[in-house]
């Protein structure tokens, strides 16, 4: 086995990272029943709402797992009752443990060295990250084995797509990530066949991921359902386990789950 440590990585706010995260991690657990443990380094909790979690005391969430005093007694929670799936929860504190990092000769390996030092068991961990690219993301980037990078289908998608692998290869370099870790690929998301921009984009982007040398993942479909399951505390699988959008998902996990399976 091989254990995949997935970040989830964007340039943008609202681009459906935390919904990539949930729905891949229900997917991975109960289509391809692989352990995932999902790890909230948002400040805004977002992993909070998506699993229908309560907001964790700061002791109880990632905070404490990157400070100082840290001895390898991961805050996980349970998801959806499902077993399969573990959460670190996010927590506003975590802005204040940032600034701290911030001047730590390893603060930007924090979680990288966490994970190395008090592996979690499980198959795949994904980390779910905030929108702007500072000191969390980098954290994000040097732990990770893999990214994946969600796309918003609008006119400045593929500058963001460029600007986002310029700062993946950028800060690999100046963090000595060796081997950096591997862009599975763009997932363009939310997206509506009724909407002319949307399709132009979908024919432009496998150009570019072409130049960029990387995959483009079909696109997750746009769906109020998303923001109806979310608001219930589910991933659309359990929501509304017959939509077609739950299909989305899964190119994705089967990669992962062949990357696991080496
Ligand atoms: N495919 C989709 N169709 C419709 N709505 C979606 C889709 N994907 C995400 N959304 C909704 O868009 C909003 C933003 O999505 P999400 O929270 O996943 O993005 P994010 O990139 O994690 O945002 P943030 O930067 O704030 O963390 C949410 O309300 C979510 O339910
Ligand atoms: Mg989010």
């Amino acid at each position: 086995m091989n254990q995949i440590i997935l970040s989830i990585i964007a340039n943008a706010g609202g681009v459906g990272k935390s919904t990539l995260a949930t729905h891949l991690a229900y997917d991975l657990a109960v289509r391809k029943k692989h352990s995932v443990a999902l790890i909230d380094l948002d400040p805004q909790r977002s992993l909070d709402v998506f699993c229908g979690l309560e907001p964790a005391e700061p002791a109880q969430s990632i905070t404490s797992v990157l400070s100082q005093d840290f001895k390898g007694e991961w805050p996980l929670a349970t998801a959806w009752k499902i077993d399969k799936v573990s959460v670190c929860q996010g927590h506003q504190a975590i802005e204040q443990t940032a600034r701290t990092l911030v001047i730590h000769p390893r603060g930007h390996y924090s979680l990288s060295d966490r994970l190395k030092k008090y592996p979690l068991p499980h198959e795949v961990v994904i980390v779910d990250c905030p929108a702007t690219l500072g000191l969390l993301i980098s954290n994000a980037l040097a732990a990770a084995t893999h990214i994946i990078i969600p796309l918003q289908l609008e006119p400045k998608a593929v500058q963001g797509a460029a600007d986002v692998i310029q700062w993946y290869i950028n800060q690999s370099l100046d963090l000595g990530l060796d081997p950096r870790p591997d862009l599975l690929g763009f997932v363009p998301s939310a997206y509506e066949a009724g909407t002319a921009m949307h399709r132009q984009l979908l024919e432009q982007l496998p150009v570019l991921a072409e130049q960029l040398n990387t995959k483009m993942y079909p696109h997750i479909r746009n769906s109020k359902e998303f923001v109806n399951a979310s608001g219930q505390g589910l991933p659309l699988q359990i929501f509304r386990p017959g939509h077609k959008a739950n299909d989305d998902f899964h190119e994705i996990s089967n990669d992962l789950s062949r990357l696991i399976n080496g």
